[in-house]
């Protein structure tokens, strides 16, 4: 047993974890959760590296790879064909030294019970090696290839935003930065920056929320002072400002439409604890995870497990003064955190999150109190699920307007506010504010 642990190397696992991702559309974060913890510690940060690293570059890194392997290698062979992105992910972009990304490539092969193929990748690499300059302009001819993302995708991005696409894909390709949210109902922002800096722990106060910490280097969760007690959450800035968005009030009633794994709920609550708040997700198993975030925080919402349109399923009648719907989206603003959105969306699945989008808004805005607000938020750079859905909203309901209580670090579109990739250190997002009067 002890052997076969040992035969869990960094690069072997990360090729059968890349390959499932490239053939079998799984997500990365399911699949590298189930082996990292099976994987011997030491081996862990590498095998996360290059599985982030080899999917967020995995159009270039294959335009090289076709030119290194004319015939291309069987189905059955995906963890092989990953195990070459990996490597060539390692000579282009790591500091490991050439000699030993070299052979330890290949001996996982060995690794992956696949001998018969360390010859193969040993010529392919060294053949990488000898003339980077000349596969690397070759595979840079191809746009998809230059930009690192699926030519779909590029044409979109260049639909929507004419004037910056570029920055944007460039800022989709960047390794994020990692945020906090103090939780306010156990310390303020500056107390909680002292811990960090007994902690040793290099931070800075987000500029633009009012919770925020912007840590120099990303760092596991339960090395934060007071992790475990609930001192703090890890979220990105751009999620942040969402609960400022809602003007939360005392004795209000509050929906979470689409709330897991909680982020947003729980903020919602650290604002005011006492307030009723209603959180659902479609998905039982992630409802479990706000069930964990609210445990730890010391919070309490009133978790349903359904799908929010299906208001006869859930709703007992009594209106909300505030209704989020931070809606199920293309993830478009989040690819630097979820590189593998880049392999795992399709074209046609924008419409279908369109219509989900857009059942969210009818059916449950005569849910929302006169005089209450409804905000709508996606983690999508695409304007068919922001400001477009949000035109088509007002221009069928005369009674719903745009009232947004701050005004958020995002540029005005026609109706709502878009965040795009690369503005500066937030996520993409989008926020709009609807009135009932
Ligand atoms: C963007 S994520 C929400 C993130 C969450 N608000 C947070 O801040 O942590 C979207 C969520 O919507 C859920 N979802 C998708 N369709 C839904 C529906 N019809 N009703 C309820 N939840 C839905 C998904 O399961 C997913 O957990």
């Amino acid at each position: 047993m002890a052997r076969a642990r040992q035969k869990q190397s960094a690069r072997a696992s990360a090729a059968r974890i890349i390959a499932e991702v490239l053939q079998k559309h799984h997500s990365l974060n399911g699949v590298l959760a189930n082996t990292l913890e099976r994987l011997p510690e030491n081996e862990r940060s590498l095998c996360q590296q290059l599985c982030y690293g080899v999917i967020r570059w995995q159009p270039q890194l294959q335009a090289i790879a076709s030119q290194l392997i004319k015939k291309p290698l069987k189905n059955k062979d995906g963890d092989i064909a990953a195990l070459l992105l990996c490597g060539l992910y390692q000579l282009r972009s790591m500091r490991i030294p050439e000699h030993a990304a070299l052979s330890e490539t290949v001996n996982a092969c060995k690794t992956l019970g696949k001998p018969w193929a360390t010859g193969l990748l040993n010529a392919s690499l060294r053949n990488y090696q000898r003339d980077k300059t000349s596969f690397d302009t070759i595979a840079l001819q191809q746009e998809s290839a230059k930009y690192a993302h699926p030519d779909w995708l590029i044409a979109q991005i260049k639909h929507d935003w004419p004037d910056n696409w570029q920055a944007i894909l460039k800022a989709n390709n960047q390794q994020p930065p990692m945020m906090l949210r103090v939780n306010q109902q156990q310390h303020s922002r500056a107390e909680y920056m002292l811990q960090l800096q007994q902690a040793n722990i290099v931070a800075e106060e987000l500029t633009q929320t009012p919770e925020g910490i912007l840590l120099e280097s990303p760092c596991d969760v339960y090395q934060l002072p007071g992790f475990r007690n609930g001192d703090v959450s890890v979220q990105d800035g751009a999620a942040q400002l969402v609960a400022s968005l809602l003007d939360i009030q005392a004795d209000q009633r509050i929906l979470d439409t689409c709330a897991a794994p909680g982020g947003k709920t729980c903020h919602i609550l650290e604002t005011q604890p006492d307030n009723e708040v209603v959180a659902l997700d479609v998905d039982p198993a992630r409802l479990q995870l706000i069930e964990q975030n609210t445990q730890r925080l010391k919070l309490n919402a009133k978790l349903i497990a359904a799908d929010a349109s299906d208001i006869t399923s859930w709703w007992d009648g009594q209106k909300f003064d505030r209704i989020l719907i931070d809606a199920p989206c293309s993830g478009t603003g989040v690819i630097r955190r979820h590189p593998d959105i880049k392999v795992l969306r399709r074209p046609e699945d924008i419409t279908s999150l369109a219509e989900t989008q857009q059942q969210l808004l009818e059916n449950l805005w005569p849910l929302l109190n006169t005089g209450g607000l409804l905000v709508y938020t996606t983690c999508s750079a695409l304007k068919r699920e922001n400001e477009q859905q949000i035109m088509d909203f007002l221009n069928r309901h005369p009674e719903a307007q745009e009232h947004t209580p701050i005004k958020p670090p995002a540029s005005r579109r026609q109706a709502g506010y878009q965040r795009l990739p690369g503005d500066d250190l937030l996520d993409g997002f989008y926020y709009a504010c609807l009135r009932h009067h």
